[in-house]
């Protein structure tokens, strides 16, 4: 799942267009800032920092930098194992943001002290019926033609790799490129370099927008301050479609994804009881285990279009069991130690929505749907530079927001 949610900030940088000098005077002043980003999820976060590491002024606007779809998601990092038909630009960038993952995980945790559980271990796609399989061979074809590196297997070397596997798995995908990280340690880490790099926050929602003529200009906070800021960032996960005072036709087409996720723990005196990541798509939905080093072991995930809805239900709860359960039996011995659910950032083609607007001086970094901890590290180096040089880095030019706004423009070569 993925991460963000919302916020803001506001008063006016030497270079920024001041913003309504009437409701400023009624409001505390806030330092102004080069770059206002909304919402202090993961992608808030990276953005923040790696804009703050180039030195723009950056503020943070979130009520709880840190929180959001990162609080609940699993952390794999599948771009091969998640391939899907017709995401093949999607796979590219998906694919670019892994290759990062580990010199971002190294310079993150130098700057930041904080160890982010990043774990190099593969994924182990399974099936568990014929259909199962006819729908992995499939997918294998697809990687392979992908040019993509996957092994097929067959159920016994399966379980030769993962001994805990059902005796009735009939073949699996062995994927060593797939990897996990702890997406809770990852914001914590990001929170920590962001705030030693210099980036400002300012605990409130944004609720509106500012405009100076045909820019934006910053933020209005729930409390009624104000955050004047020379560039905006919309990156506020599912709720980026909802900030009052943006356009309706630059409007970012986001919506929530309802995810019901399981945190299990292994107790240390089972030793080893998953190795990686084992998924399987069961009746048609994908079911994953994604066990760390530090013995929790993620359950995930539902994905429902139920709007804002975050209850976690007996019939997630119990479909996720079970489903897991055909998988890896074992897991009902397993303490299970909490139940969440949190609302992925999914957009009409499931890919994000990165850099400028068609309105001059507002950015989005959302839609990341099911990618959002794995597109981290890419999304703050395309902002970054987007927020820097005004150039939206090619590997991101596909994903930008005008493909779905009415007012279409080129964007700056
Ligand atoms: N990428 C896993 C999920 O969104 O459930």
């Amino acid at each position: 799942m993925d991460a963000s949610t919302t916020a803001s900030t506001a008063s006016p940088p030497s270079t920024t267009p001041a913003a309504s000098a009437t409701a400023a005077d009624r409001t505390p002043a806030v330092p102004a800032c080069d770059v206002l980003v909304v919402g202090g999820g993961l992608i808030g976060l990276v953005t923040a920092w790696r804009a703050a590491q180039r030195g723009l002024r950056t503020a943070v606007a979130d009520p709880a930098p840190g929180g959001g779809a990162a609080r609940v998601a699993a952390g794999m990092l599948a771009a091969v194992t998640e391939l899907h038909y017709g995401e093949e630009a999607l796979l590219a960038l998906n694919l670019a943001s892994a290759q990062r993952y580990p010199g971002f995980t190294a310079e993150l945790e130098e700057a930041s002290g904080v160890a982010t559980g990043y774990r190099a271990c593969g994924t182990l796609a399974v099936a568990l019926d014929a259909d199962d399989r006819e729908h992995l061979r499939e997918l294998h074809a697809l990687q392979q033609r992908c040019g993509l590196d996957a092994q097929w297997l067959t159920g016994r070397e399966c379980r030769r790799l993962e001994p805990m596997l059902a005796p009735g798995v009939r073949g699996g995908l062995r994927v060593d490129g797939d990897h996990q990280t702890d997406p809770r340690r990852l914001a914590r880490a990001l929170l920590t370099a962001c705030e030693r790099a210099g980036v400002a926050f300012h605990r409130a929602e944004a609720v509106r927008l500012l405009l100076a003529g045909d820019r934006a200009a910053g933020a209005e906070l729930a409390d009624g301050r104000r955050v004047a800021a020379g560039q905006v960032v919309l990156a506020a996960g599912s709720r980026s479609g909802t900030l009052a005072g943006v356009p309706a036709d630059v409007l970012p087409p986001v919506r929530p994804v309802k995810g019901q996720v399981l945190r299990l723990r292994v107790p240390d005196a089972y030793g080893p009881f998953l190795s990686r990541t084992v998924r399987a798509v069961v009746r048609g939905g994908p079911v994953y285990l994604v066990p760390r080093e530090n013995g929790e072991l993620v359950l995930g995930a539902t994905t429902e279009e139920l709007g804002w809805d975050t209850t976690v239900t007996a019939g997630g709860v119990y479909e996720l069991l079970r489903d897991a359960h055909e998988l890896v039996p074992g897991i009902t011995e397993l303490p299970l130690v909490e139940t969440s659910a949190g609302l992925r950032p999914g957009s009409p083609d499931n890919a994000p929505l990165l850099g400028p607007t068609a309105l001059p001086g507002l950015h989005t970094a959302t839609g990341h749907h099911r990618n959002g901890v794995l597109l981290a590290p890419l999304t703050g180096d395309v902002m970054a530079e987007m927020l820097t040089t005004g150039r939206l880095p090619e590997e991101a030019r596909p994903f930008s927001p005008r493909r779905f706004s009415n007012a279409l423009q080129e964007l700056p070569a």
